[in-house]
């Protein structure tokens, strides 16, 4: 065999080896260039074509495109099996079962908020809402809550002062019905829907509220109240205690007892506590406040407490949550412990 046909020959056994070595799409990439490539060894192979003997030219042409033929062939043939054990080179095996992904889930606060909801829009309720910086006039005044009311303290309040102002003016002195502050309660909503809707009324207000109070176990000074309002002709207080009463046996069970205890709120006439008797822990716990809309209220917003009267009730979402839960410490709702968190 001539010298050149045996050098096509070592090309080739080279490039077969080479190719079997060949473990990843980076080394097949390399061994594509040093072969394959325009400046590539199969091609010089051609070149050997110009340099054969006159005698020679056919078989060496002949001999040079056959390797090229089968190297290129054996190329392709180890792309593909290489692409195909690719994820197993990479370590994904896609036969192995899936990792989940973690999924979160509303916070124990919101799905009671969501619970109450529910229940009250399944006895006719609709939801309303309203601004949690409010202002002096929805907070106090359009309630009857005087000047001189000691919720008006403005230690008591989280009151909204311009830049710069340090002191809070006593808001019974400047008396600005516009004063912002954080609400207190969410009694402000009641106004703000007596002020855009006409009776008949009948509406729940979940939301959150601010007061500067020192936090324990059972007080932060930012939580949640369900309020409640209905104004109508010949609302009584019987559809107040009973819708109550509806209300605490669907959500706590049917055994649950109920105590009205005479109480004050300047925006109710009258106005009872409401409490809860839990028998497991032997003892009555109190809900909130509720009572019949006062008609200084009515007349605040322009509603003739001659022809409709109503009721309210606001109560405290987290002790209703605590209570239903069993939850003991009020700061846990804030704490973001998952190891709480994911319980409920
Ligand atoms: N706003 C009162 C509070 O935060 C609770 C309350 C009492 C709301 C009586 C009412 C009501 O609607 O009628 O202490």
């Amino acid at each position: 065999m001539s010298e050149v046909l045996t050098e096509i020959e070592s090309v080739a056994t080279a490039a077969t080896s080479e190719l079997a070595a060949v473990q990843n799409t980076e080394q097949l990439e390399a061994f594509r260039i040093k072969y394959l490539g325009t400046k590539g060894k199969l091609k010089d192979l051609m070149s050997l074509v110009g340099k054969a003997a006159p005698d020679q030219k056919k078989v060496v042409g002949q001999k040079s495109n056959a390797v090229k033929n089968e190297i290129t062939e054996k190329f392709e043939a180890r792309k593909a099996e290489l692409s195909s054990t690719t994820a197993s080179v990479s370590g994904v095996d896609v036969t192995e079962p899936g990792v989940l992904p973690e999924i979160g889930h509303r916070h124990v606060l919101m799905k009671t908020v969501d619970e109450l909801v529910e229940l009250f829009s399944r006895m006719g309720f609709s939801v309303a809402s309203g601004p949690e910086v409010e202002d002096e006039f929805h907070n106090f005044i359009a309630l009857n809550i005087p000047t001189n009311h000691p919720a008006r303290d403005p230690l008591d309040n989280y009151y909204i002062l311009p830049a710069g102002e340090g002191s809070p003016k006593s808001p019974g002195v400047t008396a600005d019905p516009t004063q912002a502050l954080l609400r207190t309660q969410t009694s402000t909503v009641q106004i703000r829907v007596m002020q855009t809707q006409k009776p008949p009324i009948r509406v729940v207000i979940p939301g959150r509220v601010y007061r500067p109070d020192t936090h324990d176990d059972t007080h932060l000074s930012m939580f949640h109240q369900l309020e409640a309002l209905v104004v109508d002709e010949n609302v009584t207080m019987i559809d107040l205690k009973s819708t109550i009463l509806q209300f605490v046996k669907a959500y706590f069970g049917e055994d649950t007892k109920l105590r009205l205890r005479p109480s004050f709120f300047p925006f109710t006439e009258p106005s009872a506590e409401v409490d809860v008797w839990f028998e497991d822990r032997q003892k009555w716990i109190e809900l909130g406040g509720c009572g019949m809309v006062h008609p200084n209220v009515l007349k605040a917003v322009n509603i003739d407490p001659e022809k409709y009267s109503g009721w309210a009730f606001g109560f405290g979402i987290e002790r209703i949550a605590m209570r239903k839960y069993g939850i003991t410490n009020i700061r846990q709702f804030v704490e973001n412990d998952l190891r709480f968190l994911r319980q409920f």
